[in-house]
């Protein structure tokens, strides 16, 4: 029932008793009363884009006829550093956004409020490991729940979009934010890719995959020309973001700084419109990365969407001599500049409209124009810290554990604090918590533990525990620099070594060393590392070393004489406890690593190929990156990919593969894997395929499925493989498409790429 305006009967009431005027009232009711309801009706009638029953392409379309060029214009380029623009008129709403991935980069309120040290406000919020540790759990279940929670802290921060995740891969381990990444392999990096979009979405909150595409290097990361062929960008650089598009529904990407065969990220109609949105079906909208556009029509004809920053924090940005001297670009998408170029005929009205409906269309798939996230403050949860030590924990690898004996005879790793009586904790990295690498991804926690905080906590009371820097972080402290510093630093800790039962070094990087914008300038340690790991075995041989960095590093003068090693990443805030945790046997390792530790650097696919010359790489190592590389060319690395040691031990048995099952709801590979040993752990199991008859150059063979299997002793799974005719594909330029040729295929399941258990055959039809 349509009401009858309420003005309308305050109108008639006055006129009856005014006028005496019934029989006219009389009259115009009966005339006129439904033709002013219902116009009243059509007046009041909720506007079509304001309407949550209606498609959101309906209400794009609706909003988008209401918008002047002007207003189009406006949405294209942010509005501050954090803000995309609002249109008030119409009750478009900022998208507020916050940097990411590793928890959010404490923004609040204002996009003015910033985490550097001498913000107005600081404002804390869980600090999540790294990518690369996040990927050494290889769990996709785990990451999605990361992903969640931290749609959670977005929201409760007031913000409505998390920069990341970061699905850049690991071509050669000096790349500066490796340690944001999920690691060198496509479908790991995938899976994980998939989890975390699912999870930051679930919340309603807006990821953004980044950096689209092949950001692989921070070396002139503005100009920097990479060139690759199709196949290598198809296979290794490019699954990720299909993955998260065509999987998770991804509703942004952000496109990268560097140029791809010639051309910018933001400018590549080949990347954004052929690939992005033709190829993979992308629905929502291109976001640049922090001053990578350089044009305007090209810009916006290429279907970059969304120029970030804007307003006057761009133009402070803009106006950095460091931002001029790197070539950084930002400032082409303002109204003025879109306007006039569509005015002049080098963008058309109708390329504008595209652009600006992949803007409004996750405006309101996200939930966001309907309703707006309200800050409640409330981060650092015990779900979410919870969340944050899992993957600490799950993501530490143990490298090496030679089953050295204390002289009492007990195993040196796992600690029992019951059999030891002291502990010597030394290293630039035990007394503070490296939480994450440098630049955009690091998080302020409120508050972090660092592995002396965490071992102590575990040794308990009767274990005493004594603390040595043994060498100082290069450039934290130039006092700590000069050659007798650093000797007097060392004796010190090998003195602390031999006056106790087990020492452990925590060595490794820390965010000027290891971040954003530079790339690391050696596989080596930092000064003095090496040196400082050989004084302390000599001192004291129960020594157990832990490297806390996002990027391999060289290990050879060192690694024969130790007879524990760990890999920790980087850990965020739980990073600590995660670590005293595995030390102390609370958590069994389960840990693998998701790239390769080359020894040297010489030994890298990208050696040669890398930082490039006069500002151009080459790729020429193709779809041979990381174990691909190794495993094909038969090199040994100091570690392999997928490699991780437990507590205890795992015997693969069963495997079976049924060739005419590849495609269809039954799983092509099962296999059964049994906890061996006396302790409760979990195995990661690995699938990988090798062709052996394809014509064309394939690898040795690559990773197309894995499963984490929590095992108590003495238990057995199985465990089951899927597989599609794209597990067994290559992508062929000459057909523009991926190609499985039938014949003879090889299934490998094992515990790396380097330890294969069991292999059979298959047969693709
Ligand atoms: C980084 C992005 C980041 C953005 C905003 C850029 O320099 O490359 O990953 O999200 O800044 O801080």
């Amino acid at each position: 029932m349509r009401r009858i305006p309420d003005a309308f009967i305050v109108i008639a009431k006055a006129l009856i008793v005014s006028f005496n005027v019934l029989p006219v009232v009389a009259a115009v009711l009966i005339v006129g009363l439904p033709q002013m309801v219902a116009a009243q009706a059509a007046h009041t009638s909720v506007t079509p884009y304001k309407d949550p029953s209606m498609t959101p392409e309906k209400r794009v379309a609706d909003l988008l006829s209401r918008m002047t060029l002007e207003e189009k214009a406006t949405m294209l380029a942010g509005s501050g550093w954090m803000e995309s623009a609002p249109i008030e008129r119409l009750g478009i709403p900022a998208i507020k956004m916050a940097d990411g991935p590793m928890g959010v980069r404490a923004w609040y309120g204002s996009s003015a409020i910033t985490n550097a040290a001498n913000a107005a406000t600081v404002v804390t919020s869980t600090s999540f490991p790294a990518g690369e540790t996040m990927a050494a759990t290889w769990d996709p279940d785990l990451v999605q729940r990361e992903g969640q929670v931290i749609g959670q802290e977005v929201k409760a921060l007031g913000r409505d979009m998390i920069l990341g995740p970061t699905v850049n891969i690991n071509r050669q381990p000096l790349w500066g934010r490796n340690f944001e990444g999920y690691g060198e392999d496509p479908y790991l990096t995938s899976r994980l890719a998939v989890a975390y979009v699912r999870g930051v979405q679930s919340e309603g909150v807006i990821p953004s995959v980044k950096h689209f595409a092949a950001n692989n290097e921070e070396y002139e990361r503005h100009r920097i020309d990479e060139t690759i062929d199709e196949r290598t960008l198809h296979e290794i650089y490019l699954p990720a973001f299909k993955a998260a598009v065509e999987e998770a529904d991804a509703w942004t990407v952000m496109s990268a700084y560097n140029l791809v065969n010639g051309v910018h990220c933001a400018e590549s109609p080949y990347l954004l419109n052929d690939v992005l949105r033709k190829e993979f079906g992308f629905k929502g909208f291109v976001v640049s990365d922090w001053g990578s556009t350089y044009s305007t029509a090209a810009t916006v004809n290429a279907g970059m969407d969304l120029e970030m920053p804007g307003g006057e924090p761009m133009q402070k940005f803009m106006a950095r001599p460091e931002a001029l001297a790197q070539g950084s670009g930002a400032g082409w998408l303002t109204a003025d500049k879109v306007v006039a170029a569509v005015k002049a005929g080098e963008i058309t009205e109708a390329t504008l409209d595209r652009n600006v409906e992949s803007i409004l269309r996750v405006i309101f798939v996200s939930g966001l124009f309907d309703n707006p996230h309200v800050a409640t403050g409330i981060v650092d949860t015990p779900e979410q810290r919870a969340v944050a030590l899992q993957g600490a924990t799950e993501g530490i690898v143990l490298l090496k554990n030679a089953g050295a004996l204390l002289p009492n005879g007990v195993a040196l790793l796992p600690l029992d604090a019951k059999k030891i009586h002291s502990i010597a904790v030394i290293g630039p990295n035990a007394a503070v918590a490296r939480t994450g690498g440098g630049g955009s991804s690091l998080v302020r926690p409120k508050q972090a533990i660092t592995p002396e905080e965490g071992i102590r906590a575990l040794a308990g009371t009767d274990v005493k525990v004594t603390y040595a820097l043994g060498v100082g972080m290069e450039g934290e402290n130039p006092e700590q620099d000069g050659t007798e510093a650093r000797a007097k630093l060392r004796k010190e800790a090998a003195d602390a070594a031999a006056q106790s039962d087990v020492a452990i070094v925590v060595v490794g990087r820390y965010p000027k060393l290891e971040g954003e914008s530079f790339d690391v300038a050696t596989m080596d340690l930092p000064p003095g590392q090496d040196e400082l790991i050989e004084a302390v075995e000599t001192a004291n041989p129960h020594t157990i070393v832990v490297l806390n960095t996002g990027d391999p590093v060289t290990m050879t003068r060192w690694i024969e004489k130790t007879p524990a090693l760990l890999f920790m990443g980087y850990g965020g805030q739980e990073g600590g406890k995660a670590l005293a945790n595995i030390l102390f046997g609370v958590a069994n390792p389960s840990g693998k690593l998701p790239v390769t530790m080359p020894k040297h650097f010489e030994d890298s696919p990208a050696y040669g190929h890398y930082p490039g010359e006069h500002l151009k790489v080459n790729y020429a190592e193709g779809i041979y990156v990381g174990y691909r590389y190794f495993d094909t060319k038969k090199i040994g690395p100091q570690f392999p990919f997928g490699f991780g040691l437990s507590y205890t031990s795992f015997e693969y048995s069963g495997l079976d593969v049924h060739s005419s099952r590849v495609g269809s709801k039954e799983p092509a590979v099962t296999v059964t894997v049994k906890n061996t040993g006396a302790r409760a752990g979990a195995e990661v199991v690995q699938l990988y395929i090798h062709d052996g008859h394809s014509p064309i150059d394939r690898p040795e063979h690559e990773l197309k499925g894995f499963r984490r299997v929590e095992l108590k002793p003495g238990e057995s799974k199985q465990v089951e493989f899927w597989l599609g005719r794209q597990d067994f594909s290559y992508w062929s330029p000459e057909k523009k498409g991926w190609v499985a040729d039938p014949g003879a295929f090889e299934v490998q399941v094992g515990g790396s790429s380097r330890s294969i258990e069991l292999r059979e055959p298959l047969e693709l039809r």
